[in-house]
């Protein structure tokens, strides 16, 4: 690539305001209001041609249902408890009926259970009417969203419950009552049969903000009917795929350009029971009508309509890799007393991980093959990595179990690369036993977590990689965030940029960290669980944090080989502030040179560059620069700014005081 010519440079200026905070009070340093003091002078060198191998799978992203990030978030199903099968066992009150509300006078909405669709879909609903009038109406997952001129797929499966068939009305209704669309169906099987059919909003809710309804009419009198999987999809659905994904949260996730992705959590991989609530892949796929839903670990409930071949299937649409986490038969350490699936049971764990690389890669005439394949997707999904268990108790009960599965899986698929666990800290007694038995078993990869204060990013997690040992089991940073005080744990300037100073320890160690990925990933406004997160969602928006615009800016400019570089301040910072400033050199696939700087001090730095092991030929005349930066340390509010500066083999990068700064040439 002839790196002088690089064209016209965009001059963009792109201001994004999503909150605001109080100024801090230290004068020099986190904390504090940034200054428009006299520089800070540092001088740093990259040389050119001293490269280090970075992994392909750098960044990526964790996706698990908590927050409603699945069911309500990115799955776009809109109807909530289509299948009535939500419990008591969901979350306290709930019942079949929940989100479903009977409007008008005189209908009878029971709940029935003989004969269902299927017996992991035990329950539906029987409706009937004395007089045409009433409606039974859906909450939706805090309402619907329609938009004008769009258009949705209805469907459900119903039958008449006596001898009359029933015909019903179904609309979609606006924040104001109003019908914006509206059909007829006709129900006159006493087998369960799938009716549907596609409505169009004459109109979109009155705000952009607001939230409709959905309604089931009963037009027949004296006419009962069952009805179950009552469901209503946007058309247009990210890559238009049907049970597909809501387009602008898959676009927000695609835009990070993750590497890989993990799913289906975190805890919710295992629930907090192996009998209970443990996400068995087999009962995620298959027909939607015959899929187990279960009670989510973060109290609600899973249709998982969103499940492992539409985990896989995002991946591919996003060239990611799949990460899915499985369990080895151990309950959630933060249920209690550990308790684990009996060993003469254990065939059936060491199975669903053997079938599971079946399902993804395996030819159509094998069974799970052929069960992908009779879903869409006859070639296989190149499945490579499979996490075992997620932050369970290093025990002897977590050992045995975890040592039978990745056994199993070795022997039957080397190319496989299995994840282990490390318990949930950055030390103690799970990581320090976790990491002895992984190097007891030749385990490729083990995921450490952490969710620590902000200072001990820079201070501990900076540096924390570069002496690790090489040649043991590589590492993957599964889940981290900084967590600031407050209730919600804000996402802040500081918060964000001190994820950004350990990434750039993560890329200069990218020999030994082959992956990481940032937890949790969305929390739906009204429904939190947990926070701090990457995005936050209501139904009708998406408020992106300054941690989400950290993570695209390394995602978008990851390297394939780290560059050897040198960061000094001489006497200008003691050792304390010298932390505070990081950097990081990469160089990306098509040879493009991006350096990576964080300055988390209160002051602008000034930092001289030398290219070193390169000729003045190759070096392009001007480079693009990518400004992260806000106006209050420990505020919400962001602007990132885009413009060219010039290049030279010395050349002065400005770093303005809290900030994250990207150059590529
Ligand atoms: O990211 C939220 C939770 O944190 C995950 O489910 C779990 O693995 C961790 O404790």
């Amino acid at each position: 690539m002839n790196r002088k010519t690089t064209g016209s440079m965009l001059l963009a200026l792109i201001a994004m305001t999503v909150g605001t905070a109080a100024f801090g009070q230290a004068p020099f340093g986190p904390g504090s209001a940034p200054q428009a003091a006299t520089p800070v002078n540092g001088t740093m060198t990259v040389n050119i041609s001293d490269k280090l191998k970075i992994s392909d799978t750098m960044f990526g992203i964790f996706f698990e249902d908590i927050n409603y990030g699945a069911d309500g978030g990115l799955y776009a199903e809109l109807v909530a408890n289509r299948d009535f099968e939500c419990t008591p066992a969901d979350a306290r009150g709930w019942s079949a009926k929940k989100f479903w509300v009977v409007e008008g006078q005189g209908m009878t909405f029971d709940i029935g259970t003989d004969d269902p669709i299927h017996a992991n879909n035990p329950h539906y609903g029987v409706l009937s009417v004395g007089e045409v009038g009433p409606r039974l109406i859906n909450e939706g997952f805090g309402g619907f969203r329609y938009e004008k001129d769009a258009s949705y797929d209805f469907s459900m499966f119903a039958r008449q419950q006596g001898d009359k068939p029933a015909s019903f009305e179904v609309g979609l209704l606006s924040d104001a009552g109003n019908v914006l669309a509206s059909g007829t169906l006709e129900v006159n099987s006493r087998e369960w049969e799938k009716v549907s059919l596609v409505l169009t909003a004459a109109d979109g809710n009155s705000t952009p903000d607001a939230c409709g309804k959905f309604y089931l009419k009963p037009l027949t009198a004296g006419a009962p009917a069952a009805v179950d999987m009552v469901s209503l999809f946007p058309q247009d659905t990210f890559k238009g795929r049907k049970n597909g994904l809501r387009k602008d949260l898959a676009q927000t996730l695609a835009d990070l350009k993750p590497q890989f992705v993990r799913f289906p959590g975190g805890c919710v991989a295992h629930g907090n029971s192996w009998q209970d609530d443990c996400y068995y892949w087999k009962d995620s796929v298959g027909a939607l009508e015959e899929r187990k839903p279960i009670k989510n670990r973060w109290g609600y409930h899973q249709t998982r309509g969103l499940g492992y071949f539409e985990y896989f299937q995002f991946c591919e649409d996003i060239g990611a890799y799949a990460l899915p986490i499985i369990t080895v038969g151990v309950d959630c350490q933060f249920a209690g007393r550990q308790q684990a699936v009996p060993m003469d049971q254990m065939d059936r764990i060491v199975q669903d991980a053997l079938d599971l690389v079946e399902f993804a890669n395996g030819g159509v005439h094998t069974k799970w093959g052929a069960l992908r394949a009779k879903m869409g997707h006859p070639d296989p999904f190149g499945l490579k990595y499979i996490g075992l268990g997620n932050e369970e108790q290093i025990s002897q009960a977590f050992e045995e179990r975890f040592k039978m599965v990745n056994d199993a899986l070795v022997a039957k698929y080397p190319d496989i690369v299995v994840v282990g666990t490390v318990g949930p800290g950055a030390s103690g007694n799970d990581f320090d036993r976790g990491w002895r038995f992984a190097r007891q078993e030749k385990v490729p990869i083990v995921d450490e977590h952490f969710y620590m204060n902000p200072n001990w990013f820079v201070d501990s997690a900076q540096h924390r990689y570069d002496n690790y040992d090489r040649t043991g089991p590589k590492v993957y940073a599964g889940e981290y965030a900084a967590h600031a005080q407050g209730n919600p744990r804000p996402n802040t300037i500081e918060t964000a940029l001190d994820e950004a100073i350990f990434l750039t320890g993560v890329e200069r160690n990218g020999d030994v960290v082959l992956m990481s990925s940032y937890a949790p990933l969305l929390g739906k406004h009204g429904n939190m669980q947990w926070t701090p997160n990457m995005i936050y969602f209501s139904n009708t928006k998406i408020d992106k944090t300054t941690t989400y615009e950290v993570q695209k800016l390394f995602g978008t400019n990851a390297g394939t080989n780290y560059l050897k570089n040198t960061l000094s301040f001489g006497n200008a910072l003691d050792a304390y502030q010298s932390l505070r400033v990081a950097a990081s050199a990469v160089e990306a696939r098509n040879g493009t040179i991006i350096l990576k700087y964080v300055n988390t001090l209160n002051r602008p730095v000034s930092i001289t560059v030398s290219l070193e092991n390169t000729g003045d030929d190759i070096i392009p005349e001007t480079a693009c620069r990518t400004v992260l930066t806000g106006p209050v340390f420990t505020g919400k509010e962001y602007t990132l700014t885009e413009n060219e500066i010039k290049l030279g083999k010395t050349f002065t990068v400005d770093l303005p005081p809290c900030s994250m700064t990207v150059i590529r040439f």
